[in-house]
């Protein structure tokens, strides 16, 4: 009975808020988050500011990514999930407004000092700002095909070859059970890593920077692709922003103490 009923909740569909679960390729989270680092993070030039936090318009319309994103799903991503995050994030600051001069990125990275009460919100909900706000900003409908710049010989160094590069992303990405993100990230060591994260959890919480990063949620997905999350992963490539990838990879190379 017991193993038939561990077999029944594997064979369920991923649910939307997923319990806390590591990947192969995920790094467990440090208990103390590094917090000298003061990188920004979901934009280049300022840290995502508390004091209120506020949802970022589109950079393009609704319907710019179709290549890979139907406009519809943008719309409830962005208008909807990504405000939800935004919303409950500034709720949950209202109960201790001391934190609201600390940003998005700082209050991730030293999580512990967040209090009891709102940390598991702030967790969610603060990663689910900082997350999809870099998400929107490495697409464009402009994007897609080979790697340029820096980036490019980074990847081929380190992987091989970007279709190599491209199998193992997307490898990650399905293999995340439920719900997360699958990201290229440059590790505390200061090489590119792949690495997947379950529900909102950000790289910036076990010391990373995320470079890019492709979220995983149904909600992402499901109203084009249903089930076939593979087939979602292999087509978001057509709209990956390369330019913007490698500022943030430059970014990325910036002193973090
Ligand atoms: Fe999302």
């Amino acid at each position: 009975m017991g193993i038939f009923l561990i077999s029944t909740l594997y064979a369920c569909q991923p649910q939307e808020v997923a319990e806390s679960s590591t990947s192969p390729v995920a790094t467990p989270v440090q208990k103390t988050a590094p917090t000298t680092d003061t990188r920004p993070i979901a934009f280049l030039d300022r840290q995502l500011s508390t004091n209120p936090a506020e949802l970022p318009p589109l950079p393009y319309g609704y319907n710019a990514l179709e290549k890979a994103i139907d406009a519809e799903t943008m719309k409830l991503h962005h208008d909807r999930h990504h405000a939800a995050y935004v919303n409950n994030l500034n709720n949950a600051l209202k109960k201790h407004t001391e934190l609201q001069n600390r940003s998005v990125e700082a209050l991730l990275r030293d999580l512990n000092s967040v209090p009891e009460d709102i940390r598991t919100t702030v967790r969610n909900n603060g990663g689910g700002h900082l997350n999809h706000t870099i998400f929107w900003q490495i697409m464009s409908p402009e994007g897609g095909g080979q790697p340029t710049g820096e980036i490019a010989q980074e990847i081929n160094q380190t992987f091989g070859s970007f279709e190599e590069f491209r199998k193992q992303f997307n490898q990650a990405g399905g293999d995340r059970f439920g719900s997360g993100w699958v990201w290229l990230v440059r590790n505390p060591q200061g090489q590119l890593q792949i690495v997947s994260t379950p529900n909102q959890d950000s790289p910036i919480m076990e010391g990373s920077y995320p470079i890019m990063g492709n979220d995983v949620w149904e909600h992402a997905y499901y109203l084009r692709y249903q089930n076939r999350r593979a087939d979602y992963l292999n087509n978001w490539w057509d709209v990956v922003n390369w330019t913007e990838i490698n500022r943030r990879a430059q970014a990325s190379q910036q002193n973090n103490s």
